[in-house]
């Protein structure tokens, strides 16, 4: 996987630079380049290349497309960046010109894109190959990105720090369900954290029985690994936060559904169900490079969800953190009891704002498809935020409502609560109505992810495998906090 640094002109040891064109600048290209381009039928669509099969001399030169100059996008910066690593994998080194053609839009936002675009493209899960026979195995060693000016160094090391943190969040949703468990994602994070200066808090069974997380025990005893309760925080290096907010991550680190056992289609990947929890740990990482001006707390649950002899039974009734008792009827909408104890915490440190972010439910991603995240939030100027973080990140969100009509479906004849709805519809909202039981005074935004955070193909700067959808959203959301 590359790494990417910035310099003020293509250097010497480049073997491959684009050429960024637009669609409205096609024609003005060189005669021999727009009749290769008419031949091959590259148009300058949004995420089209072309390499060009030069004289020999100087490095190969690789047309990528922008599409219409009026509607240049952070997003299709993206796009181009990722087209061309793809196109150049088999080189060593290669340059993009592709900061130099962003007018008009702001230079630090465009080298991040530039970086998402060629690094997260390039992205591979190796770890559990004993060699690598990929066909796209990527030989890219080193981009250079072409801009001047001041302040392009440090614009890089934020874009690489973000970028890091991505694929910290793709290798944990990766690795498998029984290697990567609540406690070596502990070990995990405290290496990652320790590293970046982010401090690490762990409760273990006792602790987390003695602070009466009784969400995250019911889920848990099903299991051969103790739970664990993570707490990661970040604290602006200088001034005073503009404000504080807490992040809560789901963490099962598999899904078998438990006694409520899913079918072995439906688990096959269950080991994406800790992808909230690696947004939250992931996205917090980059906060000192990035100077977010907030203090972060993040709250991340871990348990995984099986079916040992004392597993929770269907009809099983537990007292939550905030003392609201539930009768779990399906073992295997787990997700919304870890988070209730998590919310219930958030709540107590009474932050600005609250953000969860969790694979809860298949019903969100039957409503919008895998392309989008659903968001469901007490709060519309919270919402706002996300939606900004959303447009300029280019990893979707659509907003869901939160029907008070529909609470009634969460009342149990012998509890406070049922843990789900009784009509087959509207599961995403009936989940979030859930949660929103376990919040109290902060506004709250709640992120379903669904499969969002997996792709079954690769395309653009999304590879096959763990997307990291999430950390770019909640890092630029943090970062713009004002
Ligand atoms: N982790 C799943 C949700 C999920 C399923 C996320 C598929 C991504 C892809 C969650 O714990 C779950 O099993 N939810 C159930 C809830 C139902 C039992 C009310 C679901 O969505 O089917
Ligand atoms: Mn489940
Ligand atoms: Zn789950």
């Amino acid at each position: 996987m590359p790494t990417v640094s910035a310099a003020r002109s293509v250097p010497k040891t480049a073997t491959a630079v684009d050429v960024p064109v637009f669609r409205d600048t096609l024609s003005e290209l060189p005669d021999d380049r727009r009749r290769a381009a008419e031949l091959q039928g590259f148009e300058a669509k949004p995420g089209q290349s072309l390499v060009l099969t030069g004289s020999g001399e100087g490095p190969v030169e690789v047309l990528v497309g922008l599409g219409s100059s009026k509607d240049l996008s952070y997003e299709r910066l993206r796009k181009a960046a990722a087209a061309l690593a793809r196109a150049v994998n088999r080189h060593e080194a290669v340059a993009t010109n592709l900061v130099t053609v962003s007018d008009g839009l702001d230079r630090a936002e465009a080298i991040g894109a530039v970086v998402d675009g060629v690094r997260l493209a390039s992205y591979r899960y190796t770890d559990l190959k004993s060699a690598s026979k990929d066909k796209d195995e990527i030989r890219l060693k080193k981009v250079t990105v072409v801009a001047g000016g001041s302040g392009v160094r440090a614009e890089m090391t934020a874009a690489n720090a973000v970028v890091d943190a991505v694929e910290l969040s793709r290798d944990l949703v990766n690795e498998p369900g029984g290697s990567l468990t609540p406690q070596s994602f502990v070990a995990k994070a405290k290496k990652a954290a320790g590293a970046a200066g982010i401090k690490v808090t762990v409760w273990n069974e006792a602790r987390i029985r003695k602070e009466k997380l009784g969400g995250l025990l019911a889920v848990n005893k099903g299991s051969a690994h103790p739970p664990q309760f993570l707490t990661l925080s970040y604290k602006p290096a200088k001034g005073t936060p503009k404000a504080h907010i807490v992040l809560v991550g789901k963490g099962v680190t598999f899904d078998s559904g438990g006694l409520s056992i899913k079918t072995s289609q439906g688990m096959m990947t269950m080991k994406i169900d800790m992808a909230g929890a690696a947004a939250v740990l992931a996205a917090m990482i980059p906060l000192p490079a990035v100077a977010a001006p907030v203090e972060v707390t993040g709250f991340i649950p871990l348990t995984d969800n099986m079916t040992g002899p004392d597993a929770q039974r269907p009809g099983d009734v537990f007292t939550a953190r905030n003392g609201k008792t539930v009768e779990v009827l399906n073992t295997d909408a787990e997700g919304r009891l870890i988070l209730a104890d998590a919310l219930s915490l958030a709540s107590e440190a009474k932050p600005d704002a609250i953000i969860d972010i969790a694979t809860l439910t298949g019903s969100a991603s039957a409503a919008l498809g895998t392309g989008y995240a659903a968001l469901m939030a007490t709060d519309d100027t919270l919402a706002g935020r996300l939606e900004a973080a959303s447009e300029r990140t280019g990893e979707k969100l659509w907003r869901l409502p939160l029907p008070a009509e529909y609470r009634r479906q969460l009342d149990s004849p012998i509890a406070d609560l049922r843990n789900i709805g009784t009509s087959p519809y509207g599961g995403a909202l009936i989940a979030g109505l859930f949660l929103k039981e376990f919040v109290d005074g902060a506004p709250w935004a709640h992120i379903d992810v669904g499969l969002s955070v997996y792709s079954d193909t690769s395309k653009g700067i999304v590879v096959k495998g763990a997307t990291g959808y999430g950390v770019r959203l909640l890092v630029d959301a943090l970062r713009h906090w004002d």
